[in-house]
This record gives C-alpha cells, sequence and structure tokens, in this order.
C-alpha cells in the first residue's frame, strides 16, 4: 500500500509518459538512460526501474523513486556473455550456467573483473556483482541501443508486488519515472533464479524463473542452500559484505584531532580530510556519494571517520541504515 504521503508526492509530479516499446520508444528510452534518467521496461520476469548501472548518480534515483528503506545491492542488466565478461570473474560452473540460461531469467552473483564499471551504489559497496541477460525482446533491444549495464530491481514502491503489466508500474511510480516502456504483461511474471557464484558450490540466493532442477541438472550437483532461503538479502548479511576499516563515529557535530570527516550539508569546517555528500543536504545526491567517499576515506587510514547527522528523511533513511551497520560491524580479527 501506499503511503499518503508517496501519493501527495506523486500527485505534485507531472504523470510518466508510457509509450508501446517500439523503435522510436526504445531510442528515446536509450537517450534518458545515457543522460542519467529512469526507464521502466519489461522483462520476460517481471518490469524493472532501469537506470545506467555505471552511475552512482543514476542509481540514487532509483533508490529515491522506490522509497527503498535500505541499499539493497541491485542486478545489473547486461546484453550477453561478453559484456558479462567485463563486469565479473566467472567459474567454469558459472560459465556452465550462462551457457545454459542466457538469455533468462536466471542472476548470477560473482565476483567483479578489474574492467567491470559497475559503479558502488549499484553494489551496495561489495565487491560482487549481480549480473542477468534478459530473454524479452524490449529488453534486449534496449539494452543493444543504451550500449550500457542497467541496474534494475522490479518496478513497483519497496514492499510492495512486482508489477507485471506497464499499468501496475504506473499505479506505483507514476511521476518518478522519465518513461514507461508498455510491451504487455510479462511472460514468466516472478522474478529471476539467483546464484551465487562466490565461493565453493554454487548457492541459492532467491528461487525464480529458472527451478532448481533444472539448475542442478546443468551443475549435475545440488545447489548448497542460503540460511535466507526465500527472504531478501540485505547488504548486512552478505557475507562478502563492505565494512570500513575506520571506525564510523555517527551524528557527529565537529571532527576530534586525527578524524577524517564525512559531511553533510557543511556543518563540519572545509578540510583535506572531510569529504562531503551533500553542500546542499540533498539525501538523493549524498545517496550517490556515500559508498565511493566512505572507501576514498577509508583508503587513507584514518582510524576514525566522523560522519554529521543526516535526516532520516527521503533516502536519508537508507543512508543511515547503511551506516548504522558499517559503524556495528566488526569482522574478526579487526
Ligand atoms: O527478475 C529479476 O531479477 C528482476 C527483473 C527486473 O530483472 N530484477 C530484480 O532485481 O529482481 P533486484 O535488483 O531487485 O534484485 C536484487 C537482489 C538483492 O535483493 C539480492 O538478493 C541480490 O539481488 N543481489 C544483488 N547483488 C548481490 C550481491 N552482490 N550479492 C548477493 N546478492 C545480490
Ligand atoms: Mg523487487
Amino acid at each position: 500500500m501506499k503511503t499518503e504521503k508517496q501519493i501527495s508526492d506523486r500527485l505534485a509530479l507531472p504523470s510518466s509518459p508510457c509509450r508501446p516499446a517500439d523503435a522510436a520508444a526504445i531510442a528515446e528510452a536509450a537517450r534518458i538512460l545515457r543522460a542519467g534518467g529512469l526507464v521502466a521496461f519489461p522483462t520476460e520476469t517481471v518490469y524493472g526501474l532501469g537506470a545506467d548501472a555505471t552511475s552512482d548518480k543514476a542509481v540514487a534515483k532509483i533508490y529515491a523513486a522506490k522509497g527503498r528503506p535500505a541499499f539493497n545491492p541491485l542486478i545489473a542488466h547486461v546484453e550477453d556473455l561478453v559484456a558479462a565478461k567485463r563486469q565479473a570473474i566467472f567459474t567454469d560452473a558459472a560459465e556452465a550456467l550462462a551457457q545454459a540460461f542466457w538469455p533468462g531469467p536466471l542472476t548470477l552473483v560473482l565476483p567483479i573483473a578489474p574492467t567491470g564499471n559497475i559503479c558502488a551504489l549499484a553494489r551496495a559497496g561489495l565487491d560482487s556483482v549481480a549480473l542477468r541477460v534478459p530473454a524479452h525482446d524490449a529488453a534486449r533491444r534496449l539494452l543493444a541501443a543504451t550500449g550500457l549495464p542497467l541496474a534494475a530491481p522490479s518496478a513497483n514502491i519497496s514492499g510492495h508486488v512486482s508489477p507485471v503489466t506497464a499499468a501496475h508500474v504506473g499505479d506505483d511510480l507514476d511521476g518518478g519515472i522519465d518513461l514507461i516502456l508498455d510491451a504487455g504483461p510479462c511472460p514468466v511474471g516472478v522474478e529471476s533464479t539467483i546464484i551465487s557464484c562466490l565461493d565453493g558450490r554454487p548457492r541459492l540466493l532467491r528461487p525464480g524463473g529458472v527451478s532448481r532442477a533444472a539448475i542442478e541438472a546443468v551443475l549435475g550437483h545440488k545447489l548448497a542452500d542460503d540460511a535466507g532461503g526465500e527472504a531478501p538479502i540485505a547488504p548486512g548479511q552478505l557475507r562478502s559484505h563492505y565494512a570500513p576499516h575506520a571506525r564510523l563515529r555517527l551524528a557527529a557535530t565537529s571532527l576530534e584531532p586525527g578524524e577524517a570527516g564525512l559531511d553533510f550539508g557543511g556543518i563540519f569546517a572545509k578540510a583535506d580530510n572531510i569529504l562531503e555528500l551533500s553542500t546542499r543536504g540533498d539525501a538523493t545526491e549524498a545517496a550517490a556519494n556515500l559508498f565511493s567517499h566512505l572507501r576514498a576515506l577509508d583508503s587513507r587510514g584514518f582510524a576514525t571517520i566522523a560522519v554529521a547527522p543526516i535526516p532520516d528523511t527521503g533516502l536519508g533513511e537508507a543512508i543511515n541504515d547503511r551506516l548504522a551497520r558499517a559503524a556495528a560491524e566488526r569482522p574478526p580479527g579487526r
């Protein structure tokens, strides 16, 4: 259900254009995506809310439009296996699964390749990436026309059911996106199966459009199960989760000697050891800078990073969720 706030926010926006996914609309969608905008597009599973996966700024708009309470890592959609290999390192098992099921409703979680350019926000700061080559003709034509990997979660408000028609997308997100491509109902209707190929035996992270049996038949052995089963994997539950080496001191209003600073809205004095998430106090801009700034400060070896207070409004809630996890987590040996 939409909250009253979400509904009143939508009413304040002009409604999103919805066009049949013909050649002209796909060309227009590709222009919007290359300029950092949001386009909802059909896949064989569900409609996705797409943005340039290489741009933190564009991906921040996805989280803002969906009203996500936390930064889940997103699936990056690519044109083919060649494009996927630019982004990630394939094990033999991953290669076999890709050969068998791509294009199609299978997502592989893999270590990022040195040549990869999926942005940190789309990966929620992880060193791994979820990749999928969709089978839907409109999605494939869009990927070809855009020439970019596209981050695309389901095109619904966070917590709502996934959309399988363009009308569902409009019901949830009208006004929040630049264009909706309509190609009728999605043939599969449930999200892709997600398999992690990060370590040892491939692991089922989310059941979906390709059955466990079909996957096990290709692998020649059983899949390992994820403890979370069907539950969505939150970044804090991911084993390869990125936690900074530095300690975070949250809601800091000034810097102690020797600390680095992560500022918001210019409350710290300007200095070399301070990075600004958003001078104008804009949470969507801050989200786009969050993981890259954290990493940049962390790489400079400070013991503590003081983080300015960030209001819980808009993407502020997701930013604060992520910062609280990063502040709490202390993997063994650190
Ligand atoms: O069918 C689908 O997969 C749809 C359509 C639009 O393609 N897309 C979709 O995307 O469901 P998304 O971004 O909502 O899927 C995100 C999920 C996360 O919740 C997490 O379970 C998993 O993908 N994921 C993404 N990156 C991951 C990573 N690096 N490690 C583990 N899981 C990851
Ligand atoms: Mg979803």
